[in-house]
């Protein structure tokens, strides 16, 4: 079945594919916001030591694994397992997170709508025609569901194209696009009044927060969702990696470019948020606190842009259509998943699989924009905070515990012979078998109790 499958062409591709699923908007969104109100610095040191700690383990876990079965999650977590019940366990995690990253899209699509929204909106006060960008800001059900159903068929023209003519030529594309158009608009921001106290906030740090668990759980909650880990979405990209590359260093660069790209929007985001201050823009609630989550993407940041006239709706759209590419190099990565597991397991063929898939996902989108109030928050909930910490808590336990030994380092030796006398297999393995399934469970039955 192998060859048959698609692969990742060169490492560069395959980096700016699982780069783009992991920059997204929370990194561009979510990251920034989060230290702007968890004492900016001290907030990105925390962010660092546990993306580097614990994320890239995790990362390392599903990309390994994936590399050595070179099938989707259900196949591979079989494949490694040693007897008929770690079989079973592992079936029901693949199925469960394929199911979760549909269910994370469903949302996911949602947000992603309204971006592209945002931006068509302010081309169309660009050219002068106020009444309908008026309608594209204003929160509806034909809105919401028109520019969900376009992002979706987005996602799915893509994806129907396959790995190599779909996710690594898309994601090679608009990486680039992307970065560029973040440090343009940082370069802009940072000259406009009122900038540096923004670098100020997000620069000093509050170090009397460092050591709260509020902070560390929102940290490790941004670091799991930033690198798209626990759904099988890095494990799918990693079995579409050659056996001839060095796969610690892969997830190595992957994890790097995506802290960077987190870094680099708070140089954006945070000063914005200060410009918007001085020219007279509400940025701190009633409570005193910054106001963040979407009503900073979707009043605060346009309240600042209509107050620098033309210069603003240029910026804009460049800033809208930033997010947009950034959630769709996401997206893709979301529905491989099941429709890696469709293809492989039930013989389908790409193209219908997309579609079926693609279809069923946004059915949910619209039930949950039907039902807005009671499920928007609940999906993410249910799948951010409670599935994606405990099904990658399930990809460690089957990296440490249940694959053999000899076994995984014989996959790592495949494109690193000497990959034993490296400082990697002194520290991942017990890691990966100790450090992370206990820290995740901590975080995870504090988030509970907490
Ligand atoms: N990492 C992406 C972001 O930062 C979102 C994402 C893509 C994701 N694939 C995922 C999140 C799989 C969870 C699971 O926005």
């Amino acid at each position: 079945m192998a060859s048959s499958r698609g692969e990742f062409s060169s490492r560069f591709g395959f980096i700016m594919a699982a780069a783009g699923s992991a920059v997204g908007l929370g990194n561009i969104w979510g990251f920034p916001t989060q230290a702007a109100s968890n004492g900016g610095a001290a907030f990105l040191l925390v962010y660092l030591i546990l993306a580097f700690c614990l994320a890239y383990p995790a990362l390392m876990a599903e990309l390994i694994i994936g590399r050595h079965a070179h099938a989707n999650a259900v196949n591979a977590l079989r494949t490694i397992s040693p007897g008929a019940l770690s079989r079973r366990i592992g079936t029901g995690v693949g199925v469960v997170g394929f199911i979760v990253a549909s269910l994370i899209l469903s949302f996911y699509a949602i947000v992603a709508g309204w971006m592209i929204a945002f931006c068509i909106s302010s081309l169309l006060q660009l050219v002068g025609w106020g009444g309908g960008a008026e309608w594209l800001v204003s929160f509806g059900m034909e809105r919401n569901v028109i520019f969900m159903l376009l992002f979706m068929a987005l996602t799915v023209g893509i994806i129907s194209e396959g790995v190599h003519q779909g996710i690594e030529r898309w994601s090679s594309r608009l990486m680039p696009v992307l970065l560029v158009t973040l440090v343009l608009l940082v370069v802009y921001v940072l000259t406009l009044d009122g900038a540096t106290d923004g670098l100020k906030a997000y620069l000093l740090p509050d170090f009397s927060q460092v050591l709260s668990p509020k902070l560390i759980i929102s940290a490790l909650g941004s670091a799991f969702f930033s690198l798209s880990l626990g759904v099988g979405t890095m494990l799918i990209y990693g079995s579409y990696v050659s056996d001839k590359e060095n796969l610690p260093s892969l997830g190595g660069m992957v994890t790097l470019v995506d802290i960077s790209i987190a870094v680099l929007a708070g140089f954006l985001v945070l000063p914005a948020m200060y410009v918007a201050l001085h020219n007279g823009v509400e940025i701190f609630n009633e409570a005193g606190n910054l106001i963040s989550e979407d009503t900073l993407i979707f009043t605060v940041l346009p309240a600042l842009f209509d107050t620098m006239g033309i210069a603003g709706i240029v910026v804009s759209v460049l800033f809208f259509f930033l997010m947009s590419i950034a959630a769709l190099t996401s997206s893709i990565s979301m529905l491989e998943v099941p429709v890696a597991y469709t293809i492989e397991e039930h013989g389908l063929s790409r193209k219908k699989a997309v579609f079926i898939i693609g279809g069923l996902i946004a059915l949910c989108s619209v039930v949950i924009l039907a039902n807005f109030s009671t499920l928007f928050g609940l999906v993410i909930a249910v799948t951010t905070r409670y599935s994606q910490p405990l099904l990658g808590f399930m990809f460690c336990v089957y990296a440490g515990w249940v694959w053999h030994r000899d076994n995984l380092l014989a996959e790592l030796r495949k494109g690193n012979p000497d990959v034993e006398q490296g400082l990697f297999w002194k520290i991942w393995p017990w890691y990966v078998r100790v450090v992370c399934p206990l820290i995740i469970l901590g975080i995870f039955v504090q988030s509970l109790f907490g």
